[in-house]
Formats: structure tokens, sequence, C-alpha cells
């Protein structure tokens, strides 16, 4: 009796399932499949030669036969589509975008946090000065009504002093006109209400913000800008205590060195009124361009409250007085810091940022 063809078939199966699990790519997959699952197969000639046995033995054998192919047919499969996935991995991963690298090649430096601006910066160390001197800080609306920018300011509808405020209007139409606050003396209006309705008088504050003017950019200013304002209401306060005030923060801030001086000036809402100027910081006195060759630049206004404010928020002038200022936080950043251009705070350039921590 002829030995049966199948009689190696479990070692062959065996040694195709070895080349099976050492094909390493797709193109070896490729050009293997005739020869492990295709017609060429050792399992195909097998298959042929099962015609040569009794019909019973052939059953038998076909069964084994097809069994072994499957199993050899399945684990082809299976290796086809690990290869498939890595392929499909290995492409992604070429694609794929190293964003620490990106980042790495086109800031020089490594990343920072950030930190808050010059403006910002200057605001929070003024009002470290004024809380030193006793005040306390308040906030006020940026979006104003007419009453509060103007009339309540003793300016009323038409007065040629809203000139020197000209502003962003929005006329909603009926009851009243919406302003872009001009400046923050409307949060003055804002205090001595609260003070009066809830009859908290005295008031020592400051009041730190953005404001907005119908102006051009240049060098010394910006259309939306900032400033500090400052209020005391109290008993018996003088003219006297108001440039005590002015001098104390001058020399806190900016240095033994420079000076405050207050020369007459025009605000509806303060009377006397007068402008607030200090020793210029870059020729420290001498005088050069900035100052216009004076040794002084001009910071801000203030006064004694004028009647007529007082009368509009229902205090008693012959009881209680005051005085106000303002004056801008965005120039004092850039007297302090010597900025010979202040758009340079609002244009984000990284080389001029990096230089405030
Ligand atoms: N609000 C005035 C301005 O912006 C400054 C000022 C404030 C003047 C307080 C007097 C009193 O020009």
């Amino acid at each position: 009796m002829s030995s049966s063809p199948l009689a190696d078939l479990d070692s062959q199966v065996a040694s195709l399932l070895a080349s099976i699990e050492s094909l390493i790519s797709l193109e070896a997959l490729r050009s293997a499949e005739p020869t492990i699952v295709g017609k060429r197969s050792i399992l195909a000639s097998l298959q042929k030669s099962l015609g040569s046995l009794e019909p019973d033995e052939r059953r038998e054998a076909g069964a084994r036969l097809q069994d072994a192919r499957t199993t050899v047919g399945d684990a082809f499969d299976a290796r086809r589509r690990v290869l498939e996935s890595d392929a499909r991995q290995a492409s992604l991963e070429a694609d794929r975008l190293d964003l620490g690298d990106v980042v790495a090649s086109s800031v020089s430096s490594s990343l920072s946090a950030g930190h808050p601006g010059l403006v910002a910066v200057t605001q929070r160390e003024l009002e470290d000065v004024f809380v030193a001197l006793g005040f306390t800080v308040a906030e006020g609306p940026e979006v104003e009504t007419d009453w509060y920018n103007f009339e309540a300011l003793n300016i009323p509808p038409a007065h040629p002093a809203r000139g020197l405020w000209d502003t962003f209007y929005v006329d909603l139409g009926e009851p009243e006109t919406v302003v872009l606050r001009t400046h923050t003396s409307p949060t003055q209006i804002h205090l001595m209400e609260e003070a009066v309705a809830g009859g908290t008088l005295p008031i020592h504050s400051v009041m730190p913000g953005r404001c907005y003017r119908r102006d051009a950019p240049d060098a010394r200013h910006l259309y939306a800008f900032h400033q500090i304002e400052g209020l005391v209401v109290d008993r018996g306060i003088t003219f006297g205590d108001l440039a005590g005030v002015i001098e104390s923060f001058t020399k806190a801030y900016f240095g033994p060195d420079i000076s405050s001086r207050l020369r007459p000036g025009y605000f509806p809402f303060t009377e006397p009124s007068a402008e607030f100027e200090i020793t210029c910081t870059i020729c420290r006195g001498a005088g050069c361009r900035t100052c216009s060759f004076s040794g002084w630049v001009e910071l801000g206004g203030c006064g004694m409250l004028d009647p007529a404010v007082l009368e509009a928020v229902g205090i008693d002038g012959s009881q209680w007085s005051g005085f106000a200022f303002g004056f801008g936080i965005d120039r004092c950043a850039q007297m302090r810091h010597e900025l010979g251009d202040m758009r340079a705070l609002i244009e984000n350039d990284t080389r001029f940022l990096d230089q405030i921590s």
C-alpha cells in the first residue's frame, strides 16, 4: 500500500504558518501568496494527488486537507491585516506634524506663560501708591449716559466745553444719548450718588479705567486710553490738601527728584481748576523736545469740586467740600519708562512687550 499523500501534512502546515509569520511587508506577502495559499501552493498540489485514493480515504483526506487549507488561509489573512495596519500607522507617523518641533523652530526662546502689559502694571502701581495715601479703589462703567459723562459734571448740552471731550456718541433715541466715556470723571458722580443714598460720606477714592476719545493716535495720544480719577469729599478740605496729595503721589511714583506744579486751568466740574504738571522725566527738567523745552509735562487736571456738581448729586456744599483729579495712566507709563511713542502700548510688538516683566 502506497504511503498516504498527507503523511507530512502537519509539518507542512507548521512550516507554512512559520513562513507566513516571517513575512514582514505587504510586498513580501503579495509575492508569497501563490506559493502559500494559491494554485502553486503545496496544499493545492496535495489536493490533486487525492484523486488516486479510494473513495473512503479520499473523503477523509479531503476533509483533513480542507481543515489545513482553512488554517493556513486564516493565518495568511490575519497576517495581511496586521501588515496593512502597520502600513497605515507608518504613513500616519510620516504625515504627523510635531508641533513641538514647529514651535521650537519658529520661536527661538522657550514658550512663556505671558504677563500683564505695561498699562496694567502701571495701573496696579498707581493704585498701590494711592492706597498707601489712604484712598480706596473703585470702578465705574465704560459706557455712560450723557448725564454722567457731561451734564452732572456741569457740562450742559451744546456747551462749548464739550469740544474738549468729543467722543463716540450712540444715539439710541429716547430717553438718553449713550457715550463711550471720555474720562473717568463720571465715576465721581456714581460714587457721590451712592454715598448720598447710603449715607456713607466722606469719600476718599481713586477710580482707574479705560476711556475713549475721537483722537487720531499719535506719539502722545490714543483713541482708547486709561485714566485714574481721584475724589475726596470730606469736611474742611482745602486746595492745600489737593496740592499735598498731588505732590506726595508724584514723589512716591516718579521718584524724589521729580516735582509737581499746578497751573491755573479750566474744567466745568471744578472751581478753581488747575493743570497738573510734573518735571519732565526725559530731561529731568533741563528742557528737551518731549517737554517743548519747558522742563515740565502735563499729566492731568484737578481742582476743588464745583458747587454745581455737589448740587447735582445732592450734597450740601455748606457742610462738605472736596477735590478731584484725573490723569492718564498711559501717560504715566510713558513718562516713567521714557517711551518715545505711546502707540507702542497697543501695537503688541513682542520686542517691546518682552521688556516688561
Ligand atoms: N476729567 C478731566 C479730563 O479728562 C480731568 C479732571 C479730573 C479735571 C478731575 C479735574 C478734576 O481732562
